[in-house]
């Protein structure tokens, strides 16, 4: 019989910060202290692998690792990572993450890992019926599709263009901190994106994550949607733990294995 991994070790690899923590199974919570590097200017392969095994000592872990990275995994490179080196795009550049005796990695995109986990430990695993449209607002804009309790990958929606340039150039989080954005002026410029969505998509709910979760109401409130709006269950943490989830797989508490 296969012994059920209860802790994991997850890696969020951000445009701005690496961030790493080992991560309860069974509830979805942070069994440690998150470990945080700062991300090297252009970060490449090499860099993300040597940030990796720092937090992974720091926090005395050996074994595979659930690494969250901001683009889209493509065999074994890395499309659409506007915040790291365009090394990662070579065919081959993942190879040293996936390597057994470097990083160990089981990778995922970063905004995939934050619906992941909502899927799995937040209200969106509630709602099997529609489609929900999480939303990771930090360097960038990430994206997971969650429909009826599946997550589809690699959705890009931060990459839809408006007449001022891509979304997640105008809208992201790293918008809001260089140009000083106030809510009302951040509305205004994601509201288009919010509306070309559901024009497309027809979610039947929004969830919010990445660092705009921790000022989540104030900026939300802004926006005129027709669908509910929620802050990701697990806040910023949602890249490391759905990064866990996808390295070690959901372990189900005790009580609802009998149930
Ligand atoms: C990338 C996405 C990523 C998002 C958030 C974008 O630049 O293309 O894959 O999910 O940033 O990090």
């Amino acid at each position: 019989m296969s012994e059920k991994i209860e802790m994991q070790l997850g890696v969020d690899v951000g445009g701005t910060s690496i961030k790493g923590a080992v991560v309860d199974l069974c509830t979805g919570e942070l069994a440690g202290a998150i470990r945080t590097e700062l991300t090297p200017e252009t970060a490449t392969p090499a860099d993300v692998v040597s940030a990796i095994g720092r937090i992974a000592s720091a926090v005395g872990w050996s074994g595979p690792v659930g690494v969250a990275l901001p683009g889209v995994i493509d065999g074994s490179s890395l499309r659409h990572a506007p915040n790291l080196s365009r090394a990662f795009e070579e065919n081959g550049a993942l190879a040293c993450l996936r390597s057994a005796e470097s990083a160990n990695a089981v990778l995922i995109n970063d905004a995939d890992a934050a619906g992941l986990a909502e899927l799995t430990y937040g209200d969106a695993g509630l709602d099997r019926d529609g489609l929900t449209i999480v939303l990771t607002f930090g360097t960038g804009i990430g994206s997971a599709l969650l429909h009826n309790g599946d997550l589809i990958a690699n959705s890009e929606l931060g990459s839809l263009a408006s007449a001022n340039g891509r979304f997640e150039e105008i809208a992201s989080g790293r918008a809001i901190s260089t140009e000083e954005l106030t809510p009302v002026e951040w509305a205004r410029r994601a509201q288009p994106f919010f509306d070309e969505l559901e024009a497309m998509l027809n979610p039947s709910r929004w969830v919010v994550g990445g660092g705009l979760s921790e000022s989540f109401d104030r900026f939300a409130s802004r926006l005129e949607l027709s669908k509910p709006i929620s802050v990701a269950h697990l806040g910023v943490h949602a890249g490391v733990v759905g990064a866990a989830v996808a390295a070690g797989g959901r372990v189900r508490a005790p009580a609802e294995a009998a149930a």
